[in-house]
């Protein structure tokens, strides 16, 4: 099949980079300390590593090869890749959540990247300076934030716009000379400088020097020995798989759409393994070694497990408390933050793309049409997430994007790949033009991904979405395995339910767009059995 004038990467090392930076993003940072230190640090590894080895690795290989596949029919996003591959007319409407999720998070996620950019001025400009302690620094976030009386969220509004710019500008400068050519930076200067930070940390006077349990020792310990006795509890098992999920940016489509832009021939099985072990490195070698253990150093085990109950305040509380009790503390924040900043603006160029590809491959409308018109919609949009912070709408983005729509568009992705495609062919496609082979018998792990994955997603929806979807709605539910199922009548929130519309409102007019797409006859189309 001809390739009809669709950009491709420029280098091997380029999409491996431009992957990688997908993943490392601030769940590396951010979330990953703050969800292992939740789950009792070592304790959590374990699961960690199994739903890595079963969701994860299988789902990047799934998505990089049912990409490529998508590509060489001119389709980059979920509803075309779908359609390429089942050739039913409904499958296109299935690849509607690839669009869906990664736009959702796309809303909150460049807010919160604005406030590293911003916390990195602050910190060479030693705003923050005479911030002593964690609960008044939290009140400097808060006010940052505009959550407090009187604050101003022009600061907060005015980062924003630059990262948005920014954002856009890569975008709009395309694959190679936007996101490669951003990634090929960013992700070496992150790898070199998480490295260095952590060797700070490390080599970092105890601030409390006569107390014999605040040592690196101990705080590397409790981050790394494992306990195997909180195996029993399913929360840590939900709670790795999500953190797999949101880490690796599988489920999605996100991938999918990078893999899109390989030539027929590239290797896809050890590129996507690469991207996947430097994700693995980033979030377990130098996110896990830099957070916990300095908040531990610093503050000792119950405050730093307190302040691991939320990652922002882990990131943006705990850490310029430390700056400020550190000689060069300003440069090191300035590079901390920094950091995230690169490791954030990498991560949501990738959320972007899919809308792009969907616009370009579909509607044959230039990049420049799309990124324009993706632009302005997510501009305005975002809206809701900065002014709407106080009142939990960032965290229902977060809910219905990346913790339940992610779910289900994997489940879908893996199902897919399993009838549709067939292992034993997509385990060909796998291995087309790759410069390794797997052995055979890994193919049995296919299998074993949507038994797994549905076991969490039942488990998922009994004891958190139920709960989380009803309450809003005046419904306190809590279902837990001691009490069973409880149910109060609550208070209804207006602004929640109509965030909710707004969600629903913006999932039915992607699936309206598909729709619409598939009856213009576009080459994507020909030759793939689509039809309206
Ligand atoms: N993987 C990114 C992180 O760790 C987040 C992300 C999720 C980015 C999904 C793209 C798609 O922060």
């Amino acid at each position: 099949m001809a390739e009809r004038g669709r950009e491709h990467w420029g280098s091997r090392i380029g999409i491996i980079l431009a992957v990688a930076g997908s993943a490392i993003g601030l769940g590396n940072f951010l979330r990953f300390p703050a969800v292992a230190c939740r789950n009792g640090g070592g304790a959590f590894m374990i699961p960690y590593f199994i739903s890595f080895l079963l969701l994860g690795i299988p789902l990047c290989w799934m998505e990089w090869s049912m990409g490529r596949y998508g590509g060489r029919y001119s389709h980059g996003s979920l509803p075309g890749i779908l359609d390429a591959v089942v050739r039913k007319p409904w499958a296109k409407y299935l690849g509607v959540l690839g669009l869906f999720v990664p736009a959702v998070i796309f809303l909150y996620y460049t807010y919160i990247e604005s406030w590293c950019l911003a916390f990195s001025v602050f910190s060479l400009a030693g705003t923050y300076r005479n911030v002593a302690e964690p609960l008044a620094m939290k009140t400097f976030l808060q006010g940052f934030q505009g959550l407090t009386d009187g604050s101003s969220l022009g600061p907060a509004y005015g980062f924003f716009l630059i990262t948005f710019a920014v954002n856009m500008m890569v975008v709009y400068r395309g694959l190679t000379r936007g996101i490669e050519f951003l990634c090929k930076i960013a992700i070496p200067v992150l790898l070199v400088g998480g490295v260095l930070l952590v060797i700070r940390i490390w080599t970092m006077d105890s601030p409390v020097p006569d107390m014999p349990d605040r040592t690196l020792n101990q705080a590397l310990g409790f981050m790394w020995n494992p306990d195997f006795g909180a195996l029993r509890n399913p929360t840590v098992w939900i709670e790795a798989a999500g953190q797999i999920f949101f880490t690796l940016s599988v489920g999605l489509g996100a991938i999918m759409t990078y893999a899109s832009y390989l030539r027929e021939q590239d290797d896809v099985v050890l590129s996507s393994t690469t991207a996947c072990g430097m994700n693995e490195m980033v979030e377990v070698v130098i996110g896990g070694s830099l957070v916990i253990p300095a908040a531990y150093l610093f503050f000792g085990l119950e405050q730093t497990r307190a302040m691991a109950q939320s990652s922002f305040d882990l990131g943006f509380v705990t850490m310029p408390c430390i700056f400020n009790g550190i000689p060069w503390g300003d440069v090191f924040g300035f590079y901390w933050f920094f950091l995230l900043f690169l490791a954030g603006i990498t991560s949501s160029i990738s959320l972007m793309q899919p809308l792009v590809s969907f616009l370009e491959d579909e509607f044959g409308w230039t990049r420049h049409r799309a990124v324009t018109v993706i632009g302005i919609f997510a501009f305005v949009c975002s809206h809701a997430c900065i002014f709407g912070l106080s009142m939990g709408v960032l965290d229902e983005f977060d809910f219905w994007g990346a913790t339940l729509a992610i779910v289900i568009c994997a489940m879908i992705e893996v199902l897919v790949f399993i009838r549709y495609m067939g292992v034993a062919r997509g385990w060909e496609e796998l291995h087309r033009g790759g410069d390794i082979r797997l052995p055979g018998w890994l193919k049995g792990v296919f299998y074993v991904t949507p038994v797994y994955l549905g076991a969490i997603l039942l488990y998922w929806a009994i004891f958190s979405w139920v709960p989380w979807i009803a309450k809003p709605m005046g419904w306190d539910i809590s279902v837990s395995w001691v009490d069973g199922i409880r149910v109060q009548a609550g208070s209804v929130n207006g602004v929640i339910l109509l965030v909710r519309t707004f969600l629903l409102a913006f999932l039915v007019g992607l699936l309206w767009m598909i729709r619409v797409a598939w009856k213009r006859k576009l080459p994507a189309r020909q030759g793939t059995g689509g039809a309206a």
